[in-house]
């Protein structure tokens, strides 16, 4: 946890700064100072619990506040100074006098807070640990983590993208160390019904659409209430839009905009895309650190999943790279068309990365609950295949002392 103080004699500007900071999970506000001349004071006084940052709005009185700068780095060089300000030439001056780092006013958010992780980072290394799950003011441990983005796409409609965004976010979510750090973004903004795969409550009702319209003044507090908690497993959820018109107002850049700040406060990010390959879908995959695409034992799904490899595979990112292909309700015959899983790996010319079991009774019976799987039936054979998944995607090893040949896994995991 980074410890701040901050001065600003500037009661509205002081405001907004403390409101973004509160909201900020590892930052803790330490000390708040209106004047200048007692900043020094402050900060004497917090000995015992030293703050590791102070962050100085320089221009009330920029004379008096580069006077405290240079007193301030003299006296405790380890505090890291970050100075906010519109004058150019006043935020040199502050970095001749020991200020480390400095942001323009009117401050943009995604600024602010990489200055924040850096200004982590170097505590850190200062302090000889790696930023991850230190000990915070009160005793209580928040972590500064790399941010996963899965963005999930479907290669025809009904494979099961939903289904597969909803019990992966869900199952990632109940896990400890992701506890309230998992949210699931309904990219579908047209037809989403990720709010219908799992139930939460309406609350204040705002949408990706609200975000859109507002985000020149995006702040953490709005971008929080807009996500809806699924109280069993700890889930947020960023809903599409409620009237379909509304989808118009969300361009790619929101959507970056969207993505990058909550990165802040998540662990994993779920994405469920379109298949329309909006621009606001293509963003959703370029933002992913891992695509995962959707497929079933039938022509169409496998003839797309080559297109769509194709197209990924010639874009500028080689966003390719970044795929790995699941094979949806294997063993249906409903669904399957005779397609051995190795001849479909031979048509895509990949293999598959992960096998999920047709499951219809529990799929269809959670879906009608409202419920993931991981609530509603953990027990069911798909919820253990995205068991699986999950841990596999964090890097995990599987079940120790899992028998393999009876283990769903051998059937139906990871090849
Ligand atoms: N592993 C599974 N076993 C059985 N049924 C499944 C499985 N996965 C998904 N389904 C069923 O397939 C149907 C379509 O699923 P889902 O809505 O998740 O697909 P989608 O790709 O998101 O569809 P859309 O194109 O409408 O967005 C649902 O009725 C769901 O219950
Ligand atoms: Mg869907």
């Amino acid at each position: 946890m980074q410890r701040i103080a901050i001065v600003d004699p500037n009661e509205a500007t002081r405001e907004s700064l403390r409101g973004f900071l509160l909201s900020v999970d590892f930052v803790w506000l330490e000390a708040e100072c209106a004047r200048y001349e007692y900043f020094f004071d402050v900060i004497h006084a917090s000995k015992d619990s030293m703050p590791d940052l102070a962050i100085v709005h320089l221009d009330s009185d920029k004379q008096r506040a580069l006077q405290m700068i240079g007193e301030i780095s003299v006296k405790y060089p380890k505090l890291q100074i970050l100075t906010i300000s519109k004058d150019h030439q006043a935020l040199l001056l502050s970095l001749q006098r020991g200020a480390k780092y400095f942001l323009t006013d009117p401050v943009v958010l995604e600024d602010l807070l990489s200055a924040l992780q850096r200004s982590v980072g170097e505590s850190a290394s200062n302090n000889g640990d790696s930023g991850i799950g230190s000990q915070g003011s009160g005793g209580f441990a928040r972590q500064v983590t790399q941010s996963s983005v899965i963005a999930i796409l479907g290669s025809r409609g009904g494979v099961g993208t939903t289904s597969l965004a909803v019990n992966l976010a869900a199952t990632l979510a109940t896990e400890p160390e992701n506890k309230e750090r998992v949210a699931l973004i309904d990219l579908d903004l047209a037809m989403g019904d990720a709010d219908i795969a799992i139930e939460v409550d309406g609350m204040d009702n705002i949408s990706i659409a609200d975000l859109a319209r507002n985000i020149e003044r995006l702040d953490m507090n709005f971008l929080k209430r807009a996500l809806v908690k699924h109280a069993p497993t700890g889930l947020s959820i960023l809903r599409h839009p409620l009237e379909i018109q509304d989808m118009a107002v969300i361009h790619e850049s929101h959507v970056e905009r969207i993505v990058n700040l909550l990165k802040i406060s998540y662990s994993h990010l779920i994405l469920d895309l379109s298949k329309s390959l909006l621009p606001t879908d293509l963003m959703g995959l370029r933002l992913a650190d891992t695509i995962l695409l959707v497929a079933q034992l039938e022509l169409s799904s496998l003839r797309n999943v080559v297109r769509l490899m194709h197209l990924l595979n010639n874009t500028q990112e080689n966003l390719g790279d970044r795929v790995k292909v699941i094979v949806n309700r294997v063993g249906s015959e409903a669904v399957e068309e005779g397609i051995s899983l190795k001849k479909a790996e031979e048509v895509i010319g990949k293999a598959f990365y992960w096998q999920i079991p047709n499951d219809s009774k529990a799929v269809m019976a959670a879906r009608v609950a409202g419920q993931p799987l991981v609530k509603a039936n953990p027990k069911c054979r798909a919820q253990q295949s995205i068991y699986g998944l999950a841990q596999s995607l964090s890097g995990k090893p599987m079940a120790v002392g899992t028998d393999v040949k009876k283990s769903p896994w051998s059937l139906f995991g990871k090849r």
